[in-house]
């Protein structure tokens, strides 16, 4: 095919009329269609070189076809039929690409913030002697905690705590550290830690380490140095002059009893430790110190570990002046002054400057958090007891974040008074003090407190269990709850705990058992050899794991019923919480939704006697209310009046119920929400709403 072109003519020459062609504007497309080849040419061979106006009206009859030359395309462009789809087409892109990016920046400033990992799941908290032991020798490990890790899946959790694993002498379980950057040989080694976390992160799971700033051991190679005054180390910890028999530099005394100062014949001073004389207290304020620990918090960071459990941290920071503190009783002889319980710690916990300390460290773990999905968690320990406002500055402010959140341990004081009015005064002793948008948490038991199962009793193991997983924030777990797993009896040369060696009943062993995995040897925590570090609950037959799996009705399957319903539905995880009834027996509340139908009603008995309560008055709620799940599970689907809803004692209930009425707008007093969202039913999503 070939052309010519002069300036005002062009010649078709074998030009090639497209027989499939139709013509919409010309003639109609039966006449169009019988034009063929032969008779264009024809028509060209009589008429010879036509005019510029035939040509080109000549071309338009022509289909368009691949390879034309830009002339000729250049006549069709102008033409209406061509001209107008295109450009509706460009003006139809230029306002779906305006309509994406509305839609785009109206979908993230509507979209509340999602829930990050430590918030969606239980943080589980493993004391590694105790929780299976790969390689025989009685003392949990890290190779035995891969070798569980489908344990988490089962349960549906995410977030799992590890105790200490450095290098140790032991002295306190790992709380006394040789080396930060170290694993304990006899936990493994860095390459096991390195698999562990791998393998954790595989499955989705987070590892949030134990984090050990008040103290190190006394063999940590900067205790060595300093108490031989090495002129960098000299000042890493706290000393000062006294005499080897001589009083005590003051009336401080140690968490594990008696007085907090030792005398180094070394250094021939007195050096603090709050807690055993193995742990010397660090100096934090020498910069050299927190710019040592943030190294270490950079170490592990850099590792990949998603958190850390800060330890102790009231402890940081002690009075400069070094003032006896006051005593509780000012009349006690000052030689009978010999447990915290004694003293009031003005002087020795919660200075000022260690909100600044921790601050710091956050904002180290901040500049890790940016990595998408790589958030990294700090959650603070520390037992302030009836001062709460102490605990919760562990908060941070609007402007500087601390923790996300400090252990609550309020709940650990439930078997005080078990009843439903006790158990309302304990969560809002947090929920009530907590600064607004903040995410609460719930801690009843942990490697330090008697088991909740035997101080409240085996009756309430279910309904804690239950409080925990429906109440607003994290729940922690401390291995074994989910079994109801109890204390052990320790007998005196039994002891392995030092605050035990120092007060029997003050151990710590009877909540630090193997966990029970099976029924077989050593319940499965050891199955190499008969050693265990700790003796086995004898109810480990009955109350483990596997036989527990088995039965639907067990305290493990309730505690996965618990927790996937929680993870799956809007109002457990994020909803409203709001108080209905306490009395003496009963505890109730509400979790829902705006813009939800589905809301969820919990009635918990923690008393002493078997109750039928009325909700009568909660107009919000329907007459009738069908149990989704019961403690017991023979009342599982059961339907109550709402003038009556029977509980046993230990009993609680997860009732699910339709509502187009919430009971938050007309109650706000006895309701929370830590960042409140809608529910759009229509389309089903979720929008930041006021
Ligand atoms: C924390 C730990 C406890 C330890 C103490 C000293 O309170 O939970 O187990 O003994 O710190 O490190
Ligand atoms: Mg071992």
């Amino acid at each position: 095919m070939s052309y010519r072109k002069d300036s005002d003519s062009v010649e078709l020459g074998d030009c090639t009329r497209n027989p499939g062609y139709k013509d919409a504007d010309g003639d109609g497309p039966a006449a169009r269609d019988n034009i063929s080849v032969s008779d264009s040419e024809e028509k060209r061979d009589s008429i010879g070189v036509k005019r510029l106006s035939d040509a080109r009206d000549e071309y338009t009859q022509i289909k368009p076809y691949a390879g034309m030359p830009k002339e000729v395309l250049v006549l069709y462009s102008s033409k209406a039929r061509y001209r107008v789809p295109r450009e509706i087409l460009f003006w139809l892109t230029v306002c779906c690409t305006l309509a994406l990016v509305a839609v785009t920046i109206a979908v993230i400033a509507l979209s509340p913030k999602c829930l990050s990992w430590w918030q969606a799941s239980p943080v589980y908290q493993i004391y590694p002697r105790s929780f299976k032991d790969s390689d025989g020798d009685g003392v949990g490990d890290l190779k035995g905690i891969k070798e569980k890790l489908d344990h988490f899946e089962y349960l549906n959790i995410k977030s799992i705590w590890i105790s200490p694993f450095y290098r140790s002498p032991m002295k306190d379980f790992g709380y006394d550290v040789e080396d930060f950057r170290d694993i304990d040989p006899l936990f493994g080694t860095m390459k096991d830690f390195e698999e562990l976390l791998a393998t954790m992160h595989s499955k989705g799971l987070r590892l949030i380490m134990d984090f050990i700033p008040n103290h190190t051991s006394d063999r940590h190679r900067w205790f060595n140095l300093s108490r031989t005054r090495d002129p960098h180390y000299e000042d890493y910890y706290v000393w000062t002059d006294c005499k080897p028999d001589g009083p005590k530099p003051n009336n401080w005394v140690s968490i594990f009893g008696n007085s907090s100062w030792t005398y180094d014949e070394v250094r021939g001073q007195c050096y603090l430790h709050q807690f055993l004389k193995e742990q010397p207290d660090l100096n934090f304020r020498n910069p050299d110190v927190i710019k040592e620990m943030i190294d270490i918090i950079h170490f592990w960071l850099e590792k990949g570990v998603d958190g850390f459990r800060m330890d102790a941290v009231k402890h940081m920071l002690e009075a400069s002046h070094m003032r006896d503190e006051p005593q509780v009783d000012p009349n006690k002889p000052p030689e009978l002054v010999t447990t915290e319980w004694d003293l009031h710690s003005d002087y020795t916990t919660s200075q000022v400057g260690l909100h600044d300390i921790l601050r710091e460290f956050r904002a180290q773990m901040d500049t890790y958090s940016q990595e998408p999905g790589r958030y990294r968690f700090m959650v603070i320990e520390s037992y302030d007891y009836e001062e709460v406002y102490k605990t919760m500055m562990y908060y941070g402010t609007r402007l500087e974040k601390e923790g996300d959140f400090p252990f609550n341990f309020y709940l650990l004081d439930l078997p005080q008074n078990t009843s439903g009015v006790w158990a309302k005064h304990l969560v809002h002793l947090w929920m009530g003090n907590m600064p607004k948008g903040k995410w609460p948490n719930w801690v009843v038991g942990n490697h330090d407190r008697t088991r909740i199962s035997s101080s409240a009793g085996q009756l309430y193991v279910r309904a804690i269990n239950m409080l925990l997983l429906t109440l607003p924030g994290t729940a922690t777990t401390y291995y074994g709850e989910e079994i109801g797993m109890e204390n052990i009896n320790v007998t005196a040369s039994q002891i392995q705990d030092p605050a035990g060696k120092y007060n029997t009943s003050a151990s710590r062993d009877p909540q630090r058992s193997p966990l029970q995995w099976n029924a077989n040897m050593n319940a499965g925590f050891n199955d190499k050899t008969n050693l265990t570090w700790l003796p086995l609950h004898p109810d480990y037959e009955t109350v483990n794991v596997e036989a527990q799996m088995k039965d639907d009705g067990s305290v493990l399957a309730q505690y996965r019923f618990l927790n996937t319903l929680r993870q799956s539905e809007l109002p457990l995880n994020r909803g409203w919480f709001c108080y209905v009834h306490a009395d003496a027996n009963v505890f109730s509340y509400i979790r829902e939704l705006d813009g939800l139908k589905r809301a969820f009603l919990i009635v918990v008995n923690f008393g002493k006697e078997s109750a039928a309560t009325d909700l009568s008055s909660v107009r919000e709620l329907p007459d009738e209310l069908k149990v989704l799940m019961s403690t017991n599970k023979a009342n599982d689907g059961k339907v109550f009046p709402k003038s009556r809803i029977q509980t046993e004692v230990g009993e609680g209930l997860v009732i699910q119920y339709s509502t187009n009425t919430r009971f938050n707008p007309n109650h706000p007093e006895e309701c929370y929400i830590s960042e409140k969202a809608c529910y759009l039913e229509t389309i089903g999503i979720l929008y930041k709403c006021q």
